[in-house]
């Protein structure tokens, strides 16, 4: 049994969904999961304002707020999840990736195992260069990055972690491609982080 956080940032939900997929499906493997949302001082007011974003809203409020990277010096994995904002993460997730700051020169993460989730507007919306973002973060913490395989089956993904694209309006949820994308994924890793 391995300790792994789930960390994301989501004002509509679907970046939540994907990280509760993660945080579900991991805990049926038996490994020891938390789920974390980053700071958003905003969300409170931002989460009333669309009608995709009052779904989840409540249930998002309930899960614990993890304030920097320090808090995960004790987990084996982790996995990272942002919605992609003008082609990058949001504010909130940058903002939780610098807070590794006190961490960093001591390399506190070093070795340990990371993978990364976004959800966009857009398929083409830059979904791929939200995670390369996230993905060059873990490289500079020099965390193992756990890049997705070809062949997991579910919805086609790209190496640098798993998407999901929620149309215009934020309400396209993941289907089950995704889900089984998610957990194809999550079997061909944790044999490696196992081995930690
Ligand atoms: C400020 C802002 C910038 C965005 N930029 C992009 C973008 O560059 N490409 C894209 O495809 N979608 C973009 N979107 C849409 C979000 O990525 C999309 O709605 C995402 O699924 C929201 O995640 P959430 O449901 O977890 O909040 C943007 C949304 C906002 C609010």
């Amino acid at each position: 049994m391995s300790k792994i956080a789930v960390v994301f940032h989501s004002v509509c939900g679907n970046t939540y969904l994907m990280a509760k997929a993660y945080a579900d499906y991991l805990k049926e493997k038996g490994e020891e999961v938390s789920l974390f949302r980053v700071k958003d001082e905003a969300f409170e007011e931002t989460s009333l304002k669309f009608d995709s974003s009052r779904v989840y809203r409540e249930e998002i409020l309930k899960l614990p707020v993890i304030s920097c990277g320090k808090d995960l010096t004790g987990y084996d994995a982790l996995f990272l999840g942002s919605p992609t904002y003008y082609g990058c993460v949001s504010a909130q997730m940058k903002a939780f990736m610098d807070s590794f700051c006190d961490i960093w020169v001591e390399a506190l993460m070093s070795g340990k195992y990371f993978g990364c989730f976004a959800t966009s507007g857009d398929l083409y919306g830059g979904s791929e260069l939200c995670m390369q973002g996230m993905n060059t973060f873990a490289q500079h913490m020099g965390m193992i990055l756990l890049s997705v395989p070809c062949n997991i089956g579910g919805a086609p993904q790209p190496a640098y972690g798993i998407t999901h694209a929620t149309g215009p309006m934020s309400d396209q949820r993941m289907q089950d491609d995704t889900v089984k994308a998610i957990h194809g994924y999550l079997d061909y890793v944790l044999p490696a982080i196992h081995q930690k």
